[in-house]
């Protein structure tokens, strides 16, 4: 499954929130329904994505958090495998964020997780970032064992259907330490883009799809993010508040109409 090119996207990843379906469904249902050329994809905690699906349509737009490591799939209890999603219809499926990593999860494992989404024909969205950033740049090299390790033998047409979210760590969650500037974004993605581009071999990289995540919630702060270059944003917080999130959609829409 390619990319869609001419989307922005607005990844919401729900994480392990929130406690109960009837919370759910109250996020789900202030969700807006039609948002154009604006992919509004929602990533409900597993219990809850065939309710998500019934009241959030299309199908595509309701993705998966993770997969389970696949070997041997079959007897790994409580695993979800891409078929299963793939399925119901699903596309999107997040690999790699940095809460599995820190419990364990190594480039290696999200190399063979992306292999297996692309094989189901679905695009995964693979997370990476470096740990801290330092004035002399060291976290570039960081970033670039990570690209080395996580992509290793993945293919230019291969980047087609891959969605990278860069997200540094020291910007996500509660303990971020501050928001990444968009001048900061803006480098880092035109260096992964080049090591994308070193990697598989290819000159034009333009075709590599980025998204950017970290404590995004505003609209002016994905206006920015969309100018740094990036196609569109992961949130994790913002997703559940449905005034940020509703910001943050006004943002996109602001950007779009100025192009
Ligand atoms: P945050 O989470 O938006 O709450 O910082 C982002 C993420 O962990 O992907």
């Amino acid at each position: 499954m390619l990319v869609p090119q001419n989307n922005i996207f607005v990844f919401a990843n729900w994480k392990t929130k929130p406690a109960t379906l009837a919370e759910a469904k109250k996020i789900i249902a202030s969700y807006p329904k039609s948002t154009g050329r604006m992919e509004l994809v929602a990533f409900p905690p597993f219990p809850f994505m065939g309710m998500v699906q019934e009241m959030y349509t299309p199908r595509r737009l309701v993705g998966a958090q993770n997969i389970t490591e696949l070997v041997p799939a079959s007897s790994f209890v409580g695993g979800v495998t891409p078929s299963q999603l793939a399925s119901m219809g699903m596309r999107y499926v997040i690999v790699g964020h940095s809460a599995v990593r820190a419990a364990g999860e190594n480039d290696q494992d999200i190399n063979t997780k992306i292999r297996a989404l692309l094989e189901n024909n679905m695009i995964p969205i693979v997370c990476i970032g470096e740990h801290a950033r330092d004035e002399s740049g060291e976290f570039f090299h960081d970033i670039e064992e990570q690209i080395q390790g996580t992509f290793d033998g993945l293919t230019k047409k291969d980047f087609e259907s891959i969605i990278i979210a860069y997200e540094p760590l020291w910007a996500i969650g509660e303990e971020a330490l501050r928001d990444a500037i968009a001048e900061e974004v803006e480098e880092t993605v035109i260096f992964i883009k080049r090591s994308i581009g070193t990697l598989t071999g290819n000159q034009r990289i333009g075709r590599t799809t980025i998204v950017y995540g970290g404590s995004v919630s505003n609209g002016e702060q994905a206006q920015d993010l969309l100018n740094a270059g990036c196609r569109g944003v992961l949130l994790g917080r913002a997703s559940l508040d449905p005034k940020q999130l509703g910001s943050i959609i006004n943002g996109v829409k602001t950007y779009r109409n100025k192009k």
